[in-house]
């Protein structure tokens, strides 16, 4: 990664560098009790202010002729996060038929959702007769497609070749993934849009999560390559994957600086081809990542002896936040607590679960990397930061029968307006016959 691709810490810290590592607004900190007595811990907190901040900026990315941004849904789901992106204009990425049923009902119109499933949809002619968008997946879904839509104009998602994540289990390109078409069936790509009289009107790739930015750059290029090959498509879309700094210091993605690559990139094509592009990006993380929290309660502390660990069990861990049990992901944690002294704290979560540990080592969820904290005790609130992404959305529910946390919106004037309540126990084995 480059400097000039980089800005460290730019999302997770817009208001610059902040004594409070999980780069928690004043507001939220001095909300946090409030969020414990009215909701009670461990809660998720949404910060309005954040989405539409990082959305705006989103909305900024250079494009020379025409650009649309997709919110990857999967990232949060939550109706109330759809809702701010839907009034900011923003369109979306479904990853599922039930994603997609999620945004209709958010009040997406059905031409502004676009599916991009790794499971066949089971709704494909309904879909496509209110106008969603079909993003092909595989040759099999292209089939299908066909074969349901004959004459019909679609969406293709490749694999250029090369991908890049945060670590393997978030690299969607190349040869390890599943994702998408492989680059060199597209000549199969382009008999079955013969056979079946298809438009092939997008290319669209998306290579991982957490990428790197200068592999980004320069799959650009490759998805241009293919795009030259294609003489139906006029919109590229690009995917997302923008790297968000979480911890402090951490460096996040530039999108001026990318984009300003991709802007010349098209023009060169635009030179090359005669073709003018439309462009499409589609972050889920860089839209929500560092606007949410969740607000947690200390309900231990033991230590393993002098050689030993002191833990600070939390009454939040995988079943919020799964992404430090599942890849080593880091999120920053703030004791709310003044006038300790620090101490070199494990947090760990409430599940008879050794892998349920908030501080693993970086990339090593079997690890334990001791974070410099406030001395935690029994009772304090406690802050995970950059959960705003893949937290809520990809939690580890019910195990050991936690119920699932209730999800919380910070407004801008302040106030604190319930999305989503905490499951109650009956909900838990409501579906057991
Ligand atoms: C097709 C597609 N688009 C966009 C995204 C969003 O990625 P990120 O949250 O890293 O921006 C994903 C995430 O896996 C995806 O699969």
């Amino acid at each position: 990664m480059t400097e000039t691709t980089l800005t460290p810490g730019a999302s997770a810290h817009p208001t610059g560098a902040s004594e409070h590592p999980t780069g928690a607004s004043a507001r939220l900190l001095a909300q946090a009790e409030e969020v414990r007595t009215r909701f009670g811990t461990p809660c998720y907190v949404y910060d309005r202010a954040g989405l539409e901040a990082a959305a705006r900026r989103a909305l900024a990315f250079p494009a020379p002729f025409g650009f649309t941004l997709r919110y990857a849904m999967k990232a949060n789901p939550s109706r109330g996060v759809l809702s701010v992106f839907r009034d900011l204009g923003l369109q979306i990425d479904a990853s599922s038929d039930h994603e997609v049923e999620r945004a209709l009902r958010a009040g997406f119109p059905a031409e502004k959702i676009q599916l991009t499933s790794q499971m066949p949809s089971r709704r494909l002619g309904e879909f496509f007769d209110r106008g969603v968008v079909f993003n092909a997946c595989s040759l099999h879904q292209l089939e299908e497609f066909g074969r349901l839509a004959p004459g019909g104009t679609l969406s293709v998602r490749l694999n250029p070749g090369l991908g890049s994540g945060s670590t393997n289990r978030t690299n969607t390109g190349g040869p390890a993934a599943s994702f998408g078409i492989w680059h060199e069936y597209l000549g199969d790509v382009k008999a079955l849009a013969d056979r079946h009289e298809l438009k092939i009107t997008r290319l669209h790739s998306h290579i991982g999560s957490g990428t790197d930015p200068d592999v980004w750059k320069r799959v650009t290029r490759m998805t241009l390559d293919l795009v030259a090959k294609l003489g139906d498509v006029a919109a590229v879309n690009l995917g997302g994957g923008f790297k968000v700094g979480r911890m402090p210091g951490e460096p996040s993605t530039d999108l001026q600086d990318i984009g300003e690559h991709v802007t010349r990139e098209l023009m060169a094509f635009r030179d090359r081809d005669g073709r003018a592009l439309h462009l499409e990006v589609e972050p889920g993380t860089y839209l929500v990542a560092t606007s949410g929290y969740v607000v947690a309660t200390c309900i231990d502390v033991v230590d393993t002896g002098r050689d030993g660990y002191l833990f600070a069990k939390l009454d939040t861990g995988m079943p919020e936040v799964t992404r430090p049990s599942l890849y080593g992901a880091q999120h920053p944690i703030d004791v709310l607590a003044t006038g300790r002294d620090q101490a070199d704290v494990v947090f760990v979560g409430p599940c008879c679960e050794s892998g349920d540990i908030l501080t693993p080592a970086p990339g090593d969820p079997e690890a334990l990397a001791p974070r410099r904290a406030a001395r935690p005790k029994i009772g304090d609130l406690v802050l995970v930061g950059g959960a705003g992404a893949y937290c809520a959305a990809m939690s580890t529910i019910n195990y050991n029968s936690y119920p699932q946390a209730p999800e919380v919106m910070l407004e801008g004037d302040g106030s604190l307006h319930l999305l989503r309540r905490r499951q109650s126990l009956d909900q838990v084995w409501t579906n057991e016959v």
